[in-house]
């Protein structure tokens, strides 16, 4: 017989991504082939996602999507992976006809075994959650590129009050420093510039002693021009040591994901985030001091159950003191199974609107001011290709994560470090003329489409 094709789509957070990644080397040392076009394949997998209602919303509907390649290859296999397999388990099957396998985080190494039963004609489900599974021994399937993602551990021990995320990655556990280490060794010998180390908390990273400021500088330690980016951080277990790890190595990019959900005292403690805003606010001042010109990013969750306007006062208030860089920002979404859901969604979809409207009006000052004041600094962008919208720009990065387009220069390509002078930005994005090259990239290499 000749090989299947696998097609996988993704969505979520990163985390799925990485493990997309994890699953297409599971498949590819099982025989499996990984396949590009969707029409083509005999398995399609959906890796999906639960963190808010329209999230799962997103995957019915493409399950719909699904139903004429189904009528028309009977024996086409359907996988739901991920965190709504997790959550919805067998459901999923008895809901949606079509849906052959079903498998969550952590039982993907019996995925080929879980395909094979469907092609029997039966239903492969998998959906045990495991306290030990880091997948330290898989090597994930990865194209040739500059950014890669790493998951240093998984699950989450946090348990806010409106999340999902333990009940469907299961328990907190890391994976080993030595193998996370060879992995960033391994991605810099094929000419990749950029690793984000991945948690749910990668504060609590712990192996046998070292923690996550030892896990990164021994990431930063491996190639001086590899950037070792990570998230998410805890505002709870957010150390100075990390914080001095981070000024110490010019590879570990000055840049914190810090999601502090809500300005309000009342509703921190309601979500059981764990810390005040008064803490939250000195780790932003600590920060500020041991690494110069470190930005920050933020998730706001608007109208979560009994948030009043003067709470919502409280979010824009301590947005203006921080001024992030960037944020996500989301309204509330009650999921079944968590805390929060047995608490009245009683704020109004109207009022949760206007209030992340605000939120996001604020948000777009804030980036744009931060931003345009960048004009006439100079900064070491990663090349990263051409610009989305024409070849006559390249696009890169700064080491704050902020992209910045400049006019195409004859001897730069992906890979290289330029010095740019930056001299406009909007909120997304700053433009800039190229001064110098920092640092070539020695390998040639063809970047995966
Ligand atoms: N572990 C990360 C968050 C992962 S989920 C952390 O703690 O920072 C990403 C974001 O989704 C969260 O920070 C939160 O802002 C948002 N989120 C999670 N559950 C949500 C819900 N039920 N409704 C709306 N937003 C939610
Ligand atoms: Fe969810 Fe909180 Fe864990 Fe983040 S820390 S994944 S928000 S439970
Ligand atoms: Fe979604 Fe699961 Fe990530 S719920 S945000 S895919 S951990």
């Amino acid at each position: 017989m000749s090989k299947s094709k696998v097609y996988i789509e993704t969505y979520g957070c990163q985390m799925n991504v990485a493990d997309t990644e994890l699953v297409m080397g599971i498949l590819n040392n099982n025989g499996f082939q990984l396949s590009q076009d969707i029409h083509d394949a005999d398995v399609i997998l959906l890796n999906t996602c639960s963190i808010r209602e329209n999230a799962e919303q997103r995957i019915y509907g493409r399950l719909d999507n699904l139903k004429p390649f189904k009528t028309k290859n009977p024996d086409l296999v359907v996988g739901i992976l991920g965190c709504m397999a997790e959550r919805l388990r067998t459901n999923l099957i008895e809901e949606k006809k079509l849906v052959d396998v079903v498998v969550g985080p952590d039982e993907y190494k019996r995925l080929p075994e879980f395909i094979d039963m469907a092609f029997s004609g039966g239903k492969g489900i998998g959906v045990k959650l495991s306290r030990t599974e880091t997948y330290d021994d898989i090597i994930p399937y990865r194209e040739d590129g500059l950014q890669a993602w790493i998951s240093v551990m998984r699950g989450c021990d946090k348990f806010c009050t409106f999340c999902v995320v333990p009940f469907t990655r299961g328990r907190e556990r890391s994976r080993s420093l030595e193998s996370v280490k060879a992995e960033v060794e391994h991605l810099s010998e094929r000419g990749f510039r950029e690793v984000t180390l991945l948690g749910q908390n990668v504060n609590s990273y712990s192996d046998n002693g070292a923690d996550f400021a030892d896990l990164l500088a021994a990431c930063a330690e491996v190639d001086p021009w590899l950037r070792v980016r990570f998230t998410t951080s805890h505002p709870q277990d957010l150390s100075d040591k990390l914080l001095y790890t981070i000024a110490k190595y010019n590879n570990l990019c000055n840049y914190i994901h810090l999601p502090v959900q809500s300005g309000s005292d009342r509703i921190l403690k309601l979500m059981n985030r764990t810390y005040t805003v008064e803490h939250y606010l000195k780790i932003i001042e600590s920060a500020r001091k041991i690494i110069p010109g470190v930005s920050f990013s933020t998730d706001i969750i608007s109208g979560f159950p009994s948030e009043t306007w003067e709470d919502h006062l409280m979010t824009l208030d301590l947005m203006e003191q921080v001024k992030y860089d960037g944020a996500y920002m989301f309204k509330y979404s009650p999921r079944e199974g968590t805390k929060a859901y047995r608490m009245d969604d009683d704020v109004s979809e109207e009022a949760k609107t206007k209030r992340l409207q605000e939120i996001i009006a604020l948000q777009q000052r804030h980036s744009t001011e931060i931003n345009e004041s960048l004009a006439g600094t100079e900064e070491v962008v990663l090349i990263e290709g051409f610009s989305r919208k024409s070849d006559k720009f390249f696009a890169g990065r700064t080491d704050s994560n902020k992209v910045v387009i400049i006019p195409f220069v004859d001897n730069i390509s992906e890979g290289d470090y330029a010095l740019v002078k930056i001299n406009r930005a909007t909120s997304a994005t700053l433009f800039g003329d190229f001064l110098s090259i920092v640092h070539k990239r020695e390998q040639p290499f063809q970047l995966a489409n």
